[in-house]
This record gives C-alpha cells, structure tokens and sequence, in this order.
C-alpha cells in the first residue's frame, strides 16, 4: 500500500485523450512467501471482477497455522468501499509454482460465483457458490460456510459422464469470461435449454504439447427447478507437436468472440524437473501470431478473411432439429474439427523460433471491434514491446487489416522509460480500451459515434491503455526488479501511433498487473497488484487493489 501512496501523478496527462485520478489504494491481503507468484500472473483471468455494484477479488493467502499452506480467499466490497474476506480453508494450496492461480467467474443470470484453482497438469479443481450470492449481494452472508457448502469438483457440473482424462485432466490457465446479451443471442441452441451466460477456456496437455477447450454456463433456473450445468463447446485449438497460448478471448459490440495466440513447439524434457521453471520448453520455442474469431460462442471459427476454419460442435452432443447434423456441418468441416496449426489464414505475423514473442500477454477489443494485442519481438536484435491490431471488419476499405508497430523505444515524458527495455519473459502488460465517450469531454462529438457499429472514419475515438510494469532492474538496486508502472495511451484517431503517458508511477507494481475489465465499463481503471509491504526484511508482499479515475 505505501508503495502506490508515493504516487506522482502528473496533472497535464489530463490534458490527453484519458486523463488518470488516481481514487483509491486498498489491501486486499499479504501475498504467500513463495518464490513463485500465486497471485497476479497475467493470464489469471479474472482475479478482480464487478458486477451488480460489487466488485470480487480472489487470492491466495497462506494459512494463519502454516505458511506452506495457501488457502483461497474470495473477498467483495460494495464498490469503492473497504473488502469483506472469507477464506475457504478446506483447501490447502502447497506447490510454489505461479502456474497455480485462483480463476473468478460470475454468472449474471443465477448470481453464482464459479472458482477454479492450483492448476498446472493436473486434475481440474472447481468449485462453485449458492446461487444468488452476486445477484443479491445485500442478502447474503460472506461466509464460506454459507456460500460455499459444495465440494470441489473435478469435473464441471452437468458434464460428469464426459471422459475425465480427455477433458478434466492435465488443466492449466483456467480463464472465465461474461457472455454478453449481444452474444448470447448468437449461441445455437443445443437441446439444454436456456441460454449461456459465462464462458470457460482452459488448456488440456503440458507446456508444448496441449490443446484449448471451451465450455458454457447455463445458469440455473427457478422455474424449471433446473441447476445451474456446464455445455461442451468443445476442443477449438489444436496443438500438434506444440500448444497454443492465447492473449486473451473479448468479445465485441456484436458478440462476436476474438482470440490471438502464439504456438509453443514442444522440446522433450524427459528428465528435467519442469513443474516450476519454463526451461527446455521455454517461450524461445514460441512463434507466429494467429487470430481466428467465432459469431457463435465459439461453435465455429473464421480467420481474419471470414473463411471458415474450424467447427467445434462436439460430436457427441445430442441431436436435436436444431441443431441437426446438416446444421453443425460447415462447408468441408465435419463437427469435431477444431482450429489446427496448419488451418489456413490463421497466421497474421510470422514469427520465427527465438524471435521473442512471448505467450499469453494482452488483448482487448475496442468498441469499433477493432482487436488489439500487445505482445513483443526481438526482430530487430532488440526485444521490444509491439502494438497488432485489426481494422474493424466493418470498415469498408480496410476491413479486417492488421497492423503491427514496435512501442517508441522512448516515449516523450515517460520518467520510467518503460518501453526501453523489454525482457524475452519479462512482466507482462495489459490492454484496456476506454470508449470515446467516456473519455472525451464533448458529449456532442462522442455521440456521433455509431454505437460500435463505428467504421475506422469519423468515428469519435477509442483510446487504448496500455498497462506496462517495468521489466528494468531497480535503479537503486540493481539486483532486484524495478515496480515501476506507466500507463501509456493512443487513440484510434491518432491510428493508435500517438503513444502518450497517461500515468506513471517509480514503484507499486511489483509483479504483474491485472485489470478489472467490467469495472472500466463505469470508468474506473481498477488493477491488482503485488508490492512488496515495506517490512524491514524485504521479503513481505501485499495484494492490493488500486483504482484510477479515468475522465
Ligand atoms: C506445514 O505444511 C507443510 C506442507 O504441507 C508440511 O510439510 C509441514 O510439515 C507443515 N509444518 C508444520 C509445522 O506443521
Ligand atoms: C494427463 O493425465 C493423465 C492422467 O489422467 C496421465 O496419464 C497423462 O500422462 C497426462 N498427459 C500429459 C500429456 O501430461
Ligand atoms: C521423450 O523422450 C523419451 C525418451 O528419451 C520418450 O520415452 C518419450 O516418449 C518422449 N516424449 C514425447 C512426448 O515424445
Ligand atoms: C535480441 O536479439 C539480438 C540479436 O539476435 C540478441 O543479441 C539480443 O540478446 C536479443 N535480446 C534479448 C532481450 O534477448
Ligand atoms: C529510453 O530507452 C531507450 C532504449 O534503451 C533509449 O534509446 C532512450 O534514450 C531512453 N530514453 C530516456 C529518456 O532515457
Ligand atoms: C471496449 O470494447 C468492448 C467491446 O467492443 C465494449 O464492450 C466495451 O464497452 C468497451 N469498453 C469501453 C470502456 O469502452
Ligand atoms: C463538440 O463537438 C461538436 C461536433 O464536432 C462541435 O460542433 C462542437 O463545437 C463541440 N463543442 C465544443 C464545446 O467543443
Ligand atoms: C539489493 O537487493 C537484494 C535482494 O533483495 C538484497 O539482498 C541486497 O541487500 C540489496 N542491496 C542493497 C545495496 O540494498
């Protein structure tokens, strides 16, 4: 908390597209003595999360009796005011292994809260709350005895007679993702009834030899006396000899749902203690950057030029007239076929062994659904962070182009100099888009705005937020890690070239940051993040929560 106290905010960025206040600092928690980070790893999604005025969190603390045990903390605060915490201590967490963080997802329907936790190639680990605990926060009781009086699963409720080796073995990166109205609309019906409204992606397999899948959350029903149940969308990518790493999974305005990844080529590691460190099959092995995006919930899937390239439709789902065998095929596509290495038009970038791109940085979409990355390369013998984005498919002249350009290696005002330099595995960023109507002062220009519908020409403008933690040594010590943070922005009108500081700050983000992204939705920039505590033996961290107006 001190760390983020010390905060210089500089008041002319105000005069930028985004301008940043900083509100609030709050603790969530002392973050685990590992050496590995448990909490705020980037491809922990979500850690933080706001829904219906309450905004969760969820971390791992170690236990009040024995350190080496973690357990998982679910806490909650009506937004802007002080956390609730309860802790689920019927789980211990032992490995130091920062594969092994706390997913959150929320179901706006049912108002459950759906936890997945501690995995890296193994069994998976769920566990999910009473319902209405989100959908009617000022009714329920923050106890774990309470809300959480279910055992953990490994396997997801509804599909308990699926194969468990196939699907619920060997998970890692659990992701969770609010399906909204606009795509649920879009979802075929698969003979469950009701309509989905959470959407589950997590790996199966091992660092280079794995594949991603996709699940739905039918919430449940009171009318029916129907519970809420999980639907196999199925296994979309495919890794041969590889495994894919995604950047993230947005959907847009329309609902349709984008992704981006890097495939990892797998090294056999026979022999070498991989349950910790990245090595033999590191990030070197990454390469190329792919997109592929799906008008259906992630059913089937197109490349960048809308051609089809996978049709996920498990076979093994029940027949109905709707969704009837001539229906789920596409084109040469059987049901089953998911996106391969080999799909055709799925590389956007070529990127080659060693060319440092990293796995599973950013991405988010902004409100023209224009998809943007960030991620970094070392094409040019200097590894640097790059900017790749798509042209809104619904611009006439440039529909669906991609665009990728290095961050200035120097940005104008920047006292960090975060782009300078970029580590191969340094920390990674985050992206957020704030719509132009948030952001710009003239309510008259931003209406002009076609609501998302927006061609890339007289659109009133996204702004795009890049969040970078230092990846540079502490300049008072150089054998530990700068927590440096700058907020850079650019702006669809400036062709997202006009990189300029929104926010920096010396200290305060010692690990890697993660973003609130529904909280943005009401204008709030709210990041987790891992500092040290300021204990005279350096070792001590806190979690925190730091929310920054964004006017
Ligand atoms: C603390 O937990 C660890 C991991 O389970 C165990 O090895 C150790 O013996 C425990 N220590 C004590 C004092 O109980
Ligand atoms: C996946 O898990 C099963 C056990 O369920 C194990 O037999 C198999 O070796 C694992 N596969 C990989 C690639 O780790
Ligand atoms: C890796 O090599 C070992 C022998 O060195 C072999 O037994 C094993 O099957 C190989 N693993 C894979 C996944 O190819
Ligand atoms: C980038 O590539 C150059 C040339 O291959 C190499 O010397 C340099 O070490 C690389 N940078 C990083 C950060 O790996
Ligand atoms: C920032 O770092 C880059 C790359 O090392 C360097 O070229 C530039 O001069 C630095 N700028 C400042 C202000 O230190
Ligand atoms: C960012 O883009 C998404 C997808 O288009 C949209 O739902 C959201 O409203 C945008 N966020 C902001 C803050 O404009
Ligand atoms: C706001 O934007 C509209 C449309 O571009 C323009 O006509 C108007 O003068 C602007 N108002 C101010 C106060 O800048
Ligand atoms: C630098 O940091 C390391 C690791 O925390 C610590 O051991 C060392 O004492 C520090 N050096 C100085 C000069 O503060």
């Amino acid at each position: 908390m001190a760390a983020f106290l010390r905060i210089l905010s500089i008041f002319s960025y105000c005069l930028l597209a985004a301008c940043l206040r900083h509100l609030q600092t709050t603790q969530l928690g002392l973050d685990p003595p590992t050496t590995n980070r448990l909490n705020g790893e980037s491809f922990q999604q979500d850690a933080l999360v706001t829904f219906n005025g309450y905004q969760y969190a969820v971390f791992w603390e170690a236990s009040e009796r024995n350190a080496s045990i973690r357990h998982v903390v679910v806490a909650r605060r009506v937004v802007g005011g002080e956390f609730e915490k309860l802790v689920l201590g019927d789980y211990g967490q032992v490995e130091d292994d920062g594969h092994d963080v706390i997913s959150l997802g929320i179901s706006q329907t049912d108002g459950s809260l759906h936890l997945i936790f501690d995995q890296h190639d193994n069994d998976l680990r769920y566990r999910s709350s009473t319902l209405g605990v989100a959908t009617s926060p000022t009714q329920t009781t923050w106890s774990a005895d309470v809300l959480f009086t279910s055992s953990i699963l490994n396997f997801l409720p509804g599909l308990s007679s699926i194969d468990k080796p196939t699907h619920f073995s060997n998970v890692t990166y659990p992701r969770f993702l609010d399906i909204p109205r606009q795509a649920q609309k879009l979802i075929p019906g698969i003979g469950a009834g009701g309509t989905p409204d959470l959407l589950l992606e997590l790996r199966v397999g091992r660092s280079g030899l794995g594949d991603d899948w996709l699940y739905h959350y039918y919430p449940a029903d009171k009318n029916t006396n129907q519970g809420g149940r999980w639907v196999e969308v199925g296994k979309y990518l495919l890794g041969v000899n590889n495994n894919p790493y995604i950047n993230g999974l947005d959907f847009d305005l329309q609902g349709n749902l984008h992704t981006t990844w890097t495939y990892r080529d797998f090294i056999n590691d026979t022999g070498k203690d991989v349950a910790v460190q990245a090595g033999p099959n590191g990030p070197e092995n990454n390469h190329d950057l792919n997109y592929a995006y799906s008008s259906d919930g992630g059913y089937t899937w197109k490349n960048t030029w809308g051609q089809a390239v996978a049709n996920v439709h498990a076979p093994t789902i029940p027949s109905t007239a709707e969704a009837s065998s001539e229906v789920r095929r596409i084109g040469n596509l059987p049901p089953g076929t998911p996106i391969a290495p080999t799909s055709p038009g799925i590389v956007v970038f070529g990127i080659p062994k060693f060319g440092g791109i990293l796995n599973q940085e950013a991405q988010t979409v902004d409100s023209a659904g224009r998809v943007h990355v960030l991620n970094r390369e070392n094409g040019t013998g200097v590894e640097q962070w790059f900017h790749y984005w798509r042209t809104s498919s619904s611009d006439k002249f440039t529909s669906g182009y991609w665009i990728r350009t290095p961050l200035p290696l120097s940005v104008p005002g920047d006292p960090n100099n975060i782009t300078g330099i970029v580590g191969v595995i340094g920390k990674r960023g985050k992206l957020i888009n704030v719509s132009g109507s948030s952001t710009h002062k003239n309510t008259s220009a931003s209406s002009e705005r076609n609501s998302g519908q927006g061609s890339d020409h007289g659109d009133s403008g996204d702004t795009l937020l890049a969040i970078l933690p230092s990846n540079a040594p502490s300049p008072n010590n150089l054998t530990t890690q700068s927590s440096a943070l700058t907020i850079l922005q650019s702006t669809s009108k400036g062709q997202f070239e006009d990189w300029a500081v929104a926010w920096s700050s010396a200290g305060g983000c010692g690990w890697e940051p993660l973003v609130d992204r529904y909280r943005i939705l009401e204008g709030v920039l709210s990041l987790y993040l891992v500092n040290l505590d300021g204990s005279s033996d350096g070792q001590g961290r806190v979690v925190e929560v730091v929310d920054l107006q964004v006017a």
